[in-house]
């Protein structure tokens, strides 16, 4: 089965759990979005439910497949999200954020009652840190905000490249309107410390690491599909 396909089966797992009536938190990039396909074909058949979108990019996919939406504005609470990952480990500890959404994606998470990560098992990770953190600046002070996030990485035993994300030769931009900087640490054994010393730096908007918020991780491999619980 190629990558897509394991992302399809995830999602399609996923599926499984949206009731009628549910509002639902909808993640961003590309396994989320086999999810909007997927969910697109139930509401096309009458399935009632909100969506709450982590993106801009993810909101034009729903509008464009008639998946209706809301704002947190209007739908403060939400009863589940389903979102991909750049990396899950076995507590269900993530890295988000290789597309850029990770803000929303943390706020819309936050906002509801239940989390389900969907993935193929290439994201699954002993210990996090393969995947660069994502960790979104704001534009105001870069060179200070870096040198504040090394500190904070030194402190918590971490060091390595911090990369301000380019796109056509130009900072990306996210939906926010704020730059990311990739961080490769390598092997993160104590996110809880990082995320809390990432946290204390000013111009730190949110970073990747998505710790607490996941309750199920659907993930897909060859062998079918492995369904992850966080340890209550
Ligand atoms: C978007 O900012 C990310 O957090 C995505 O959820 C993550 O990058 C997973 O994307 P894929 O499903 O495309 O691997």
């Amino acid at each position: 089965m190629d990558a897509r396909a394991l992302k399809i089966e995830a999602a399609r797992a996923a599926l499984g759990h949206v009731r009628d009536g549910m509002r639902l938190g909808i993640g961003t990039g590309s396994t989320a979005e086999e999810f909007v396909r997927l969910l697109a074909e139930k509401v096309a058949a009458g399935m009632k439910i909100v969506g709450v979108p982590t993106s801009e990019r993810t909101a034009a996919l729903c509008r464009e497949l008639g998946v209706p939406l809301s704002t947190l504005e209007e739908t403060p609470e939400l009863d589940l999200t389903i979102d991909g990952a750049d990396e899950v480990d076995g507590k269900l500890a993530l890295i988000k954020g290789g597309g850029g959404a990770l803000l929303r994606e943390k706020i819309v998470a936050a906002a509801s009652s239940r989390m389900i990560v969907i993935a193929d098992e290439s994201k699954l990770v002993e210990t996090l840190g393969r995947f660069p953190l994502p960790i979104e600046v704001n534009r105001f002070g870069l060179g200070a905000t870096r040198l504040a996030i090394a500190r904070a990485a030194d402190a918590a035993g971490l060091s390595g490249p911090l990369t301000l994300r380019m796109t056509n030769g130009e900072p990306f931009v996210t939906d926010g309107g704020h730059f990311i900087i990739d961080a490769s640490f390598g092997r993160i054994p104590n996110p809880r410390a990082l995320s809390n010393g990432l946290h204390a730096v000013p111009g730190v908007v949110e970073h990747g690491l998505f710790l607490g918020l996941a309750d199920v991780a659907i993930i897909a491999g060859a062998d079918g599909i492995r369904t992850v619980h966080a340890a209550s």
